[in-house]
């Protein structure tokens, strides 16, 4: 199995995985998320076989949103959600982008259950977030590459040949 970019002949089958997973649909907003957000769009591939998918965007300057995550039903339980995440979560990255955050139906256990093991921290509710009037948990992850990938460039160099990043020190407020 791997995840790469969305082309435009996986909409069929990103279409079929979708309306298994989700009661509300709107194919529209897939072929705008490839034409607009196409780096954030990623399939899984299983033998050229599309089995499932996560569909994100950049919201602000730090901030990235997965808008849509799905497994086809019977491939479920196999690791396959926690790779598209980590798999968007490198691309968020990337970007320089210092936060992840998703919104999840309050029923969803499964999802949020798999969003707590990828650190994703429950933030608030926002009451009758979805169309029948369940309500939505906003999740949000730090993912912080600087300052983990600066400490270990640093690190692992012998001591005397570190060079610790200059201090500002300021003397006024
Ligand atoms: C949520 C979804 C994408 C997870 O995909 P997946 O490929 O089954 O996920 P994984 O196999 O990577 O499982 C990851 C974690 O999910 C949780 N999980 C998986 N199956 C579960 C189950 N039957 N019950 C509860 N938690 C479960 C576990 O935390 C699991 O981690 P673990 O295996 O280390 O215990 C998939 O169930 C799905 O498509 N659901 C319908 C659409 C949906 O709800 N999308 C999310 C909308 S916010």
């Amino acid at each position: 199995m791997r995840v790469r970019y969305f082309r435009p002949q996986d909409f069929e089958k990103v279409m079929e995985i979708e309306s298994e997973a989700f009661e509300e649909h709107n194919p529209f907003i897939y072929m705008n998320f490839y034409e607009m957000n196409n780096e954030y769009f990623l399939v899984a591939d299983y033998n050229g076989y599309v089995v499932g998918f996560v569909a994100g965007y950049q919201m602000s300057e730090t901030e990235g949103r997965i808008f849509s995550l799905a497994v086809k039903q019977d491939y479920r339980g196999y690791g396959i959600g926690t790779r598209l995440l980590e798999a968007i979560m490198r691309v968020f990255r990337r970007k320089a982008l210092r936060y992840a955050n998703l919104e999840v139906r309050l029923s969803n256990v499964r999802a949020q259950s798999l969003y707590r093991k990828m650190d994703f921290i429950p933030c608030w509710i926002e009451h009758g977030y979805y169309s029948d009037g369940e309500d939505g948990i906003i999740m949000k992850k730090v993912l912080s590459p600087h300052i983990r990938t600066g400490v270990r460039r640093v690190l692992g160099k012998p001591a005397h040949q570190r060079e610790w990043p200059a201090l500002k020190i300021r003397n006024k407020i």
